[in-house]
């Protein structure tokens, strides 16, 4: 392939491989017949394939396609098997659609629950969101069609998005909100990566070469193609210095002629140009080796879409009064009953093959003894007291009310964030007259992010997360409500108490030129932990229809080397009278480290099914990374010796057993110890102590000789030595 690349690229004239490393249309790439080149062609994602009929077209009705769950919905099963299979069912629409590379998944971190695109997003947490895009792109280029993996980086809000710099520390970066991209890089190699719109620290990520280059392919070794989201290349030569190799959509000749000029003036290597050409003419060749056309398998796709919107749903609430028992009255309420609030607005809005809808399937599907029902809300979001009343009035003379509450696409969508966390004020009186006429009610929320409750949530026995549930989640949400499928979700994101509580709170959503990421790596429950606020729902809930039992925790070795890495084990017991499926979370405590590290975190996790009485063993891995966090200073990630604690649980909240274990690190840290370093820092330094240590302790001994221990006597009533041990190094000899 190499060989012929090469041949190829040496016929390719200066303008023909300036054309080429823009798109020739919204969603191809720019072929040139003259030397075979094809071209490719890439859609939306990432929970369905958008393949416009015209590919000229950037917004019309696209092709049929299988609207899976979204990513909110997806994460919240913690099911790296189930990402998968969606990505591989994914990959077979895109062959049968005649689509090259599919533009997913996102992975931003979930920095705060306003994200108007939150619902594309998997988590609040780097390490959930990493295993489950690396599986899920996986499963898509299995079939022979590629992935994007987006939006690289730092895009975690909608507000003023093109244009914005987010202003982010280091540490935040590395921690939080590159992680998930270098885990499915490292992992899954997707064919390209997309940038974002907005800057990095005052540049935008489009000519970002740090990110582009010195991180992404540098340090993380990828090796595919950096593809830019649509329209946010600014400077076309600058952009492609920094890496950025295909420019979408096309045409755009302005920044064609830019390119040749550039090469021509000297001011663009030619050789930077063919690094990129090559990148991407072995990306297209490679996409044409799998064969495209056909049809493929809807009704089975469909079933996978039921079976993950079922496992991702998430039961937040449950006094008892699910799962529904047959044969009784319902009242069914909300619009969402009729019309499936099953996916968000944007790029990623899916022409489905079919919908399930909520209330058809209770007709279809369940032996009750009567269905009546009622709107309880319009779709504008406007009130309407009579639609309350004629809910009330169904409510009390059923036997139990079911609510569809589905957040309106007014409130969160691609383009713009959410104002609040708040349902529509017509939805939370709704709830709660309902409520108050039928003790027996069960509300079901399809939202793609937390939603506020406090006004109704004590009212009500049941409260059921549906999230965007993708085409069959209809279906599945009578699965669940009946108990035909036990529910086993976990939240991948935090739902606070109120909007003010929540980590960005007082930054968001920044200015039109920046906004400060001042809350540094305590995001999510990182935030919430730290700052012991109590939350709604805490990262990692879901209740079950039955009951685990946690058991004989153990650790593959209580002292280790960081790169020895451990492994924990945990038997896990049904101990209920139903099936269930049990997500095992694994969280890291570190005792004592040089800088502030979050409470816990999340850096394992396994699911296991298991029948009423059954007890399985779990066990999980920890690499060195694990136990590791970054440090601006050395700018690399360091491990500290030192005592470790692993917190296993049902959620961050629900710790059922904990283990402690010590770490030896076999971290060689660069000397950075200079004159202007504190003493402080010599002696913290086993190669500074070497030096200073003898002179110090000659300097205590002395200080201790006038003033005892007691501080009070020291000429300055304080430990002189304390005083020393902030200065910096050079100040102190001149001290003297
Ligand atoms: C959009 C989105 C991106 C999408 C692309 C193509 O603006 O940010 O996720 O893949 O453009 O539609």
């Amino acid at each position: 392939m190499e060989e012929d690349l090469n041949a190829i690229l040496s016929e390719m004239t200066l303008e023909e491989k300036a054309a080429f490393c823009t798109g020739a249309t919204a969603w191809s790439s720019t072929a040139v017949e003259r030397l075979g080149i094809p071209e490719m062609i890439v859609a939306d994602g990432p929970h369905g394939v958008r393949r416009m009929r015209d590919i000229h077209a950037v917004s019309q009705q696209s092709l049929p396609a299988t609207c899976f769950p979204t990513a909110s919905c997806s994460a919240s099963t913690w099911d790296v098997d189930l990402l998968r299979q969606m990505g591989e069912a994914l990959g077979e629409e895109c062959i049968a659609l005649d689509v090259d590379v599919l533009l997913g998944p996102g992975v931003n971190m979930k920095r705060s629950p306003l994200g108007g695109r939150n619902f594309e997003y998997f988590s609040e947490d780097p390490y959930l969101a990493g295993e489950l895009a690396a599986s899920f792109i996986n499963g898509v280029q299995s079939r022979g069609v590629g992935t994007s993996l987006k939006h690289y980086a730092a895009n975690n809000q909608e507000s003023y998005r093109t244009r914005i710099s987010v202003e982010v520390d280091e540490r935040a970066l590395r921690e939080i909100y590159l992680p998930a991209f270098e885990k499915a890089v490292k992992q899954a190699r997707p064919w390209t990566v997309m940038g974002s719109y907005n800057k990095v620290n005052g540049m935008f990520t489009s000519e970002h070469r740090p990110l582009l280059t010195e991180i992404l392919r540098e340090e993380w070794g990828f090796e595919g193609v950096i593809v830019s989201d649509w329209s946010a290349v600014h400077d076309r030569v600058a952009s492609l210095k920094a890496g950025l190799d295909w420019e979408m959509p096309g045409p755009q000749d302005r920044h064609v002629k830019a390119l040749v000029e550039a090469v021509r003036s000297g001011e663009l290597d030619e050789a930077t140009l063919d690094e990129a050409v090559r990148r991407l003419l072995r990306v297209v060749f490679k996409a044409k080796e799998t064969p495209k056309g056909g049809s493929f398998d809807g009704d089975a796709h469909h079933e996978l879409a039921r079976k993950i919107a079922a496992e991702g749903m998430v039961l937040l609430k449950n006094n008892g009064l699910l799962p529904l028992k047959e044969k009784q009255t319902l009242a069914v309420i909300g619009r969402a009953a009729k019309s499936a609030h099953f996916q968000g607005g944007g790029s990623s809005h899916i022409n489905a093959t079919k919908v399930t809808v909520p209330f058809e399937e209770l007709q279809s599907r369940v032996a009750h003894a009567g269905l009546t029902y009622a709107e309880g809300y319009p779709e504008d979001g406007s009130y309407r007291q009579e639609l309350i009343d004629q809910a009330v009035e169904i409510a009390r003379s059923a036997e139990v009310a079911i609510l569809f509450i589905a957040l309106p696409a007014f409130k969160e969508s691609e383009g713009y964030d959410r104002q609040d966390l708040d349902l529509t004020q017509q939805q939370s009186a709704l709830i709660q007259a309902v409520a108050k006429a039928q003790p027996k009610t069960v509300v079901v929320l399809n939202n793609g992010a937390p939603v506020g409750m406090r006004e109704w949530l004590d009212a009500v026995p049941a409260v059921l997360e549906g999230w965007m549930m993708g085409q069959a989640g209809g279906a599945a949400l009578i699965d669940i409500l009946f108990g035909r499928v036990a529910p086993c979700g976990k939240l991948p994101e935090t739902f606070p108490l109120k909007l003010s509580d929540t980590p960005a709170y007082i930054n968001w959503p920044g200015d039109a030129e920046k906004v400060s990421y001042g809350e540094g790596i305590f995001i999510g429950y990182r935030y919430y932990e730290k700052k012991q606020m109590p939350v709604l729902f805490p990262f990692g809930h879901g209740l079950s229809y039955t009951t685990f039992e946690y058991s004989n925790a153990s650790v593959s070795a209580k002292a280790f080397k960081d790169i020895e890495g451990l492994t924990v084990s945990v038997d896990v017991t049904n101990t209920g009278s139903r099936p269930g499926k049990e997500v095992v979370q694994l969280y890291v405590h570190d005792r004592a480290s040089e800088l502030m590290r979050p409470e816990k975190e999340l850096k394992g996790f396994a699911k296991v099914e298991l029948q009423p009485g059954e007890t399985r063993t779990v066990s999980i891995g920890l690499d060195s990374r694990a136990f590791a966090y970054y440090h601006p200073r050395y700018r690399q990630w360091i491990t500290e010796d030192g005592d470790f604690d692993l917190l296993i649980g049902a959620s961050s909240a629900d710790i059922r057993c904990r283990l402690t274990v010590t770490l030896e690190s076999t971290v060689t840290l660069p000397c950075l110890l200079n004159v202007e370093s504190t003493v402080g820092d010599w002696l913290a330094d086993p190669r500074g102590r070497a030096v200073l240590g003898p002179h110090y302790e000659k300097l205590e001994a002395e200080s201790r000789k006038v003033s005892g221990d007691s501080h009070e006597e020291s000429a300055l009533g304080m430990d002189i030595m304390d005083m020393f041990k902030g200065m910096p190094l050079v100040s102190v000899v001149l001290f003297q």
